[in-house]
This record gives structure tokens, C-alpha cells and sequence, in this order.
């Protein structure tokens, strides 16, 4: 059984390897999650390390998907600072490990990380996506609403450039949180 939780600090600093291992194995078989394959260990240590560092700020909310005491899965919420945007934030790094993909992990990581953004007092989430990919179809049947594809926005985990598709989606349970 999976079950899915948001990490705390120092959660998020004992999991680090193995959030790096999920985000290399990602990047390896092709996900466009801003890195190049083959992708290093240690770059990717230092991308969770920085991020971890940004749980502990309060600056980001991070969700993890676990099996057998095993993280199987994560995404994360950028809460964005800016005094006039502090309604919003940016979901980011959605990635399920290949061997439970096509589960319903992915979504409910999305559900976890929506209701974690409405307890946050956050109402209107962004992310952006590649065109075509699984994600695009996932963010659809839950709502999201596509506002703009910019062409040759990244480049593939290979290098080939490709489109990225840009949602939103607004959080009608949170819009009371949200001072108006
Ligand atoms: C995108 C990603 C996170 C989706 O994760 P996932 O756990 O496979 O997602 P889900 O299982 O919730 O949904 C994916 C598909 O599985 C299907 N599915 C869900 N439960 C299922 C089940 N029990 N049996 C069969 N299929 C199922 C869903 O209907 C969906 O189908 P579709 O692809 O035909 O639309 C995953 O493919 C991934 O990690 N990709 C690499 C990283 C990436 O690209 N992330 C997005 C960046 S924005």
C-alpha cells in the first residue's frame, strides 16, 4: 500500500537520498524535470539539499509518496513570497518511481499537494508541463486549466528542445484563506 504525507524539516533532510535516487532514475528514463541525463548522484543530492533547506525556511511544502518505509514518489509547492501573490503557489518535481507508475500515485500526490496548498491559506496554484507528456493528461482530468504553451521552452533530459504546456487552477476551499 502506498500512503502519502507531507515531510516536516527534518523529514526532509533524512530523505534526501533517497528523493535524489527517484529524481535520478526520472532523468534517466526521459522525464523533463530540469535536468540533463545522464544525470549525477551528486547534483541531484544538491538540488534536495537546497530544497530540504527551503522546507525548513517555510518556504516550501514537500509531499512524498511511500511504500514499505520506501519513497516512492514526491512533489513539491513553491510558496510564493512576494507580498502580492502570497495566495499562490507553484507546484513543482511530481515524480512517481517507474515501478508504481500508472497506479494513481501521481494523482494522489496532486490531491495531497492541492489540500496541503488550501491548508497553507494558498487559492491559486500554477505549474507548467511538457507538452504531450503524462502529466499533461493527469493535470486535465483533475481540473487544471491550460493558460499558454511557449515553444522550445526546455529541452528534453536528451537535449532536443520541446514545448511547455502552463496551468492554473484555483482552490474554491481555500479562496476563504486567502484574504481578498
Ligand atoms: C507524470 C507522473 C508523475 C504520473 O504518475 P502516475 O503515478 O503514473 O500517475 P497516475 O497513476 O495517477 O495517473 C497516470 C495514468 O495512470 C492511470 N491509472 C491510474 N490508476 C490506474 C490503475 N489502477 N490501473 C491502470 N491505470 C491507472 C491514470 O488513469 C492515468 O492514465 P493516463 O496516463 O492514460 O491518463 C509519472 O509518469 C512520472 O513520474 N513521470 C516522470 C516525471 C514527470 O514527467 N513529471 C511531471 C512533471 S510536470
Amino acid at each position: 500500500m502506498v500512503s502519502i504525507r507531507t515531510l516536516d524539516a527534518a523529514e526532509a533532510w533524512a530523505a534526501i537520498p533517497a528523493l535524489a535516487d527517484l529524481l535520478v532514475e526520472a532523468v534517466d528514463a526521459g522525464a523533463s524535470v530540469s535536468f540533463m541525463a545522464p544525470m549525477e548522484f551528486g547534483d541531484a543530492m544538491a538540488f534536495w539539499t537546497e530544497i530540504a533547506g527551503s522546507v525548513a525556511a517555510g518556504r516550501r511544502i514537500l509531499v512524498v509518496a511511500e511504500q514499505h518505509n520506501r519513497l516512492v514518489g514526491t512533489v513539491y509547492l513553491d510558496l510564493i513570497p512576494n507580498p502580492n501573490q502570497c495566495h499562490r503557489a507553484e507546484i513543482a518535481m511530481l515524480i512517481v518511481a517507474l515501478e508504481v507508475r500508472r497506479h494513481g500515485v501521481g494523482k494522489r500526490l496532486m490531491v495531497a499537494a492541492e489540500a496541503a496548498a488550501a491548508a497553507a491559506g494558498r487559492s491559486l496554484l500554477t505549474l507548467g508541463t511538457r507538452a504531450g507528456d503524462k502529466g499533461e493528461r493527469l493535470y486535465r482530468s483533475m481540473g487544471w486549466v491550460e493558460f499558454g504553451r511557449v515553444p522550445r521552452y526546455a529541452r528534453s533530459s536528451s537535449g532536443k528542445f520541446e514545448d511547455t504546456v502552463f496551468f492554473y487552477k484555483e482552490l474554491t476551499g481555500a479562496k476563504d484563506l486567502a484574504a481578498e
